[in-house]
């Protein structure tokens, strides 16, 4: 499996913010809990989906523009569609005032009312924050205030955080991540609001072995996507593995889409939208949403290829074959029926094939192709297209 830096990219600095030069040698050792299972923080059956401000705009972030996307979420038929979660990730911090509460910077003048916004578009608010001194973009992190940060968010009225290892790194060995996390899940739990937990350590120490004992439901499995074909296909391709871990309540995260970023072509942005459909990825989408052009919308707004990320049963999808630069996904889904994806991540047009029989399916079969739109003619014993390159061909069989 993939795993990436301790401390990974870095976002835009915003000086005046950035939290205080930290003295590693005299930092208080902070006592960990014993291990223990902490029941889910947030009951979460199928997949988050939303947006998160990373991706697209790094740390140039505030109050009016995560306004304009709630609004845009709503203007757009994103949140209809099930996209409902607003994240701020990093760079919305100050420092601590003398109490030790965490301030929001200038940026953000009043979280209590930007979330009593968000929220009255029926949309739910996430932030960010890290287990050591300092995030990935060098603001303040939550370490010795994990208590204090989620009494905090809580009070605003948070729905969501995304708990990053960063300087963590710095501090914690390994083996002590678990616990480091677990700190953070019974913190959350105490404030007694359901704050969806998300886990960012980039998959190491098989995370999703033990990622729902520290109150988590999902967990980054991998280090950060880039806006290029081959990011999101290494990072992609590499999770048929980890489908063992999917079901309800416990969720893989390949990182959040790239989808309408610019650095992919159209076919490229279905493929890895189909590939975290099929692996139940939470689908935090990454781009502009008040601005986005319709081949993005027709994209993120596929509510058959939703359908398959959002299904009940949460399995993960996994490949099935593979032949050259082609592959065959399947992913389980309710009363029997399976999604499969028919991949070329090849240079040339190529022709992938499935056979009902690999499929454990016989007789009459129904085949959707879920960007088509439409029903598909199969052949007696399977099923076979032409698929671009980069491309994918999308079905979802049933009896
Ligand atoms: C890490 C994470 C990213 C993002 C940045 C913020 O790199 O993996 O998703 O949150 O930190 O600094």
């Amino acid at each position: 499996m993939n795993t990436g830096p301790l401390v990974a990219r870095r976002g835009t600095p915003t000086p005046s913010f950035r939290a205080a030069a930290v003295d590693y040698k005299s930092l208080p050792k902070l006592e960990l809990p014993a291990l223990k299972a902490v029941p889910p923080v947030a009951v979460v059956k199928t997949p988050p989906m939303g947006w998160n401000s990373w991706n697209k705009f790094r740390t140039r972030i505030n109050d009016q523009m995560i306004r304009e996307i709630a609004d845009a979420m709503v203007a757009t038929g994103m949140r209809d569609a099930g996209y409902v979660y607003v994240n701020i990730d990093d760079g919305w911090q100050d420092k601590r005032d003398a109490a030790g509460v965490l301030q929001p910077n200038p940026n953000f003048p009043n979280m209590k009312a930007l979330s009593d916004y968000v929220h009255s578009k029926g949309l739910k608010l996430g932030i960010y924050s890290s287990p050591g001194p300092t995030t990935c973009g060098g603001f303040t992190g939550s370490y010795g205030h994990e208590e204090i940060d989620a009494k905090t968010w809580a009070a605003w009225g948070i729905d969501y955080l995304k708990y990053d290892w960063c300087s963590a790194s710095r501090v914690w060995k390994d083996e002590d991540m678990q616990a480091v996390y677990q700190r953070m899940g019974e913190a959350l739990r105490k404030t007694g609001r359901p704050i969806v937990y998300a886990l960012c350590q980039y998959g190491r120490i098989k995370v999703q072995d033990w990622g729902t004992k520290v109150g988590a439901s999902l967990w980054r499995t991998t280090f950060d996507i880039r806006d290029q074909w081959a990011s999101m296909e290494q990072i992609g391709f590499a999770q048929s593995d980890l489908a063992y871990a999917s079901n309800p309540g416990s969720f893989n995260d390949p990182d959040m889409l790239e989808v309408g970023n610019g650095g992919m072509t159209p076919v490229e942005y279905r493929t890895h939208f189909s590939l975290w459909a099929m692996v139940a990825s939470p689908l935090l989408t990454g781009n502009d949403i008040r601005t986005m052009d319709p081949a993005t919308r027709d994209i993120l707004l596929n509510k058959e290829v939703i359908a398959v990320n959002q299904d009940k049963l949460g399995k993960g999808g996994k490949r099935l074959a593979q032949q050259g630069s082609t592959e065959v996904w399947v992913k389980p889904l309710e009363k029997g029926a399976q999604a499969v994806a028919l991949f070329n991540r090849g240079e040339a047009k190529a022709k992938v094939s499935v056979q009902w029989a690999d499929l454990k399916l016989s007789g009459k079969v129904r085949i959707r192709d879920l960007w088509a739109h439409a029903d598909v003619k199969t052949e007696a014993e399977g099923y076979s297209a032409e698929v671009e390159p980069h491309g994918v061909v999308l079905l979802k069989a049933s009896k």
